[in-house]
């Protein structure tokens, strides 16, 4: 999912604010280069339903001219080692069916597909500024905790 303007980054803010999740920003020379939000519990209702013991990545965005150098993939670390210290048995994201780039990421890190598809809508500009209805068809994917030896 887009990572949505800067209303979208103070929304992030307040629900780490009230204890909903962790707001994550990757910093690059004190730049904002990339975001995630951790959040304790799934937002979409399928999804709590199924996974109701997961934590939730989502608005996961790195710049564009930052791509590819390994900031996404820090951020998704920071995301996993909090949710790991929080005893959080597992992760949930879902990543868009158009989206192959991402979700290579999400699987060479140990994703898997749960099986569950979920669909979201939400308001987006599109590129004349129109705010237009998206709909987005999405696999979910999980990570389980690593209990170790
Ligand atoms: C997906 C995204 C967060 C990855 O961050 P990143 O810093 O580029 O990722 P890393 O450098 O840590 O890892 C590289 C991997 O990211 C993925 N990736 C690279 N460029 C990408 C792009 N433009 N769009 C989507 N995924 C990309 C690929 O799997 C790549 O691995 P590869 O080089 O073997 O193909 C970032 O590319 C991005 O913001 N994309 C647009 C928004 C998006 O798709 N968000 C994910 C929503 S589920």
């Amino acid at each position: 999912m887009p990572t949505g303007g800067h209303l979208a980054h103070a929304g992030h803010l307040e629900a780490q604010l009230r204890g909903d999740g962790v707001y994550l920003v990757a910093l690059r020379d004190g730049e904002p280069a990339g975001t995630a939000l951790l959040s304790w519990a799934c937002h979409h209702g399928d999804m709590r339903d199924a996974l109701p013991d997961a934590a939730e990545v989502s608005n996961l965005g790195v710049r564009p001219d930052l791509r590819g150098q390994g900031i996404g993939g820090a951020l998704l670390s920071a995301a996993e080692q909090l949710a790991d210290a929080r005893g959080v048995p597992r992760i949930a994201l879902a990543v868009a069916d158009d989206n192959p780039d991402a979700a290579r990421l999400y699987l060479r890190r140990g994703y898997t597909d749960h099986g569950l598809r979920a669909t979201f809508s939400y308001p987006y500009p599109d590129e004349t500024g129109t705010v237009r209805e998206v709909v987005e068809h999405t696999t979910v994917l999980v990570r389980t905790r690593y209990s170790g030896p």
